[in-house]
């Protein structure tokens, strides 16, 4: 296929917000113990606990931010259980995935491990079956430098610092049935969220709120808007890609960024309607602090799948949506990092790392510049599920030091992509050409083949048109 692609280096969309390659943590099957945690006793290569190969890949793909501790988990989670000295921990029945809770990795911990990867901490509070005051303790736990109860309880546990948590999620999915404490409707949810949210503000009036909305309920995130406005600073929006759904193609997999790109402004619409009607002031925007594909496979309580080339194809083109939404949609997090519907893998003492994982090496090379509009012209092709005509190449372009960090995905399952590149304002000499595309869309690494599928790089002088695999995410350095 023949395609062109624009880069206007003067329209600038906003500046890279890199907390949109966030990830997500949660207590759940193999994520936190065995995956980020094995205790310092383990036979598998740690650093205080943290096992190292996870901890060193992690901060390869250097997220900014890092959500914890869920999820489900968090809408039953009483944070008190997990600090202290970690052989009186409490062990507790999880009430939302069954398991048995440890509580050796708790906030202390987590702090530690988001600090040694260089991420900020976004801490989701039990708005399920917790109270306010619960919450608000934490937040003095975490922030507070004043002569008090919790924050004397940290400086005795060894952290004399306050850890300055900014960011904080008002609970987790409280719409859905699953929910520890899942809320009636949207009004009720909305007035848990400002009784949290004043509390937790009562504490320290510095931090940012995420209150919970929905992907495809206009109705659920007006009223939330409507009570809640005046007191939060994102929307929190999860979307899982359902695999499982009869009939759907690597196609229609490969068409759902655009929806979700679609359906990610809508609710920014629906945001500023309400703000609008009721005169909100307060700026909102969203949180995408869930998403991913989700294979019949990933079941309770391990949530294991291993994703192939068709994911990372899938990946690249949300990464690309939410470069171009950074403005709205400054935060995401990726669900999750390592052995829950994962992007790193653990078995033992060894590591995969999948395809997914190497389009976030891909997308988190760049740390700042601005991201730029991009025009397209490419063949199309339509998706029967989402009825969405859907063309196969899609780029998004951040301009930083005189270079064009040029993303360009070619969804096409079997043909090269053949793109003449135009770009305002610069002569381009040198390409530095580097993608994932595997053999096959359905290529994967597993632990038999850990290196099936890489990031091929190569090196050439600028040249039209250039020439990308099929099903492929490349990133084209161009200076
Ligand atoms: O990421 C797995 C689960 O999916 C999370 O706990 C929950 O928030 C969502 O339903």
């Amino acid at each position: 296929i023949k395609s062109h692609v624009y880069v206007d280096t003067d329209s600038i969309i906003t500046s890279l917000d890199k907390r949109i390659y966030g990830q997500f943590i949660e207590h759940l099957g193999r994520c936190v113990y065995g995956g980020i945690w094995v205790g310092e006793n383990s036979a598998i290569p740690n650093l205080k606990g943290y096992r190292l190969d996870v901890l060193n890949a992690v901060k390869a793909i250097k997220p900014s931010i890092v959500r914890w501790p869920g999820g489900n988990f968090a809408s039953q989670y009483h944070w008190i259980d997990g600090v202290g000295p970690r052989d009186k921990r409490p062990r507790k029945f999880d009430l939302a995935w069954g398991q048995v809770e440890s509580n050796e990795f708790g906030t202390d911990e987590y702090i530690e491990w988001v600090r040694l990867i260089g991420a900020e901490p976004f801490i989701v509070v039990n708005a399920g079956n917790g109270s306010p005051e619960e919450a608000a303790a934490w937040v003095e736990y975490c922030n507070s430098t004043k002569d008090t109860y919790y924050a004397n309880l940290r400086r005795r546990y060894g952290h004399s610092e306050p850890f300055s948590v900014k960011l904080w999620g008002i609970g987790n999915e409280l719409w859905g049935r699953w929910q520890v404490g899942f809320c009636r409707d949207a009004e009720e949810c909305g007035w848990r969220t400002v009784e949290f949210a004043d509390h937790m503000k009562r504490v320290d009036p510095e931090i940012k709120l995420v209150a919970v909305g929905v992907d495809y309920d206009t109705e659920w995130n007006v009223d939330m808007i409507r009570i809640a406005g005046e007191y939060i600073d994102y929307l929190s929006i999860h979307t899982y890609i359902f695999t499982d759904r009869q009939g759907k193609t690597y196609e229609d997999l490969v068409a759902w960024p655009i929806q979700i790109e679609k359906n990610l402004r809508h609710v920014y619409y629906t945001i500023e309607q309400t703000r609008r009607k009721y005169g909100i002031k307060k700026e909102i925007k969203i949180a995408f602090d869930e998403w991913n594909v989700w294979y019949p496979e990933a079941q309770p309580p391990y949530l294991e799948q291993i994703t192939s080339v068709k994911d990372a194809v899938f990946t690249g083109l949300v990464l690309n949506a939410l470069q171009r939404l950074s403005r709205i949609v400054p935060i995401a997090t990726f669900a999750q990092t390592v052995n829950v519907l994962p992007l790193i893998l653990t078995k033992e003492d060894k590591m995969l790392l999948t395809p997914q994982y190497l389009v976030f090496k891909l997308y988190t090379e760049v740390e700042e510049g601005n991201v730029v509009a991009t025009d397209v012209i490419s063949p199309h092709y339509i998706s029967k599920e989402l009825e969405e005509v859907v063309p196969y190449i899609d780029a998004s372009a951040i301009y930083a030091q005189n270079k064009v960090y040029l993303f360009i995905v070619n969804r096409h399952p079997e043909e090269n992509a053949e793109v003449y590149i135009h770009i305002k304002n610069l002569k381009p000499s040198t390409i530095q050409h580097k993608y994932v595309a595997g053999s096959s869309i359905n290529d994967k690494n597993v632990f038999e083949e850990p290196n099936k599928v890489g990031i091929e790089e190569k090196a050439y002088a600028f040249r039209e048109p250039v020439t990308l695999p099929p099903h492929s995410v490349n990133l084209l350095i161009i200076s």
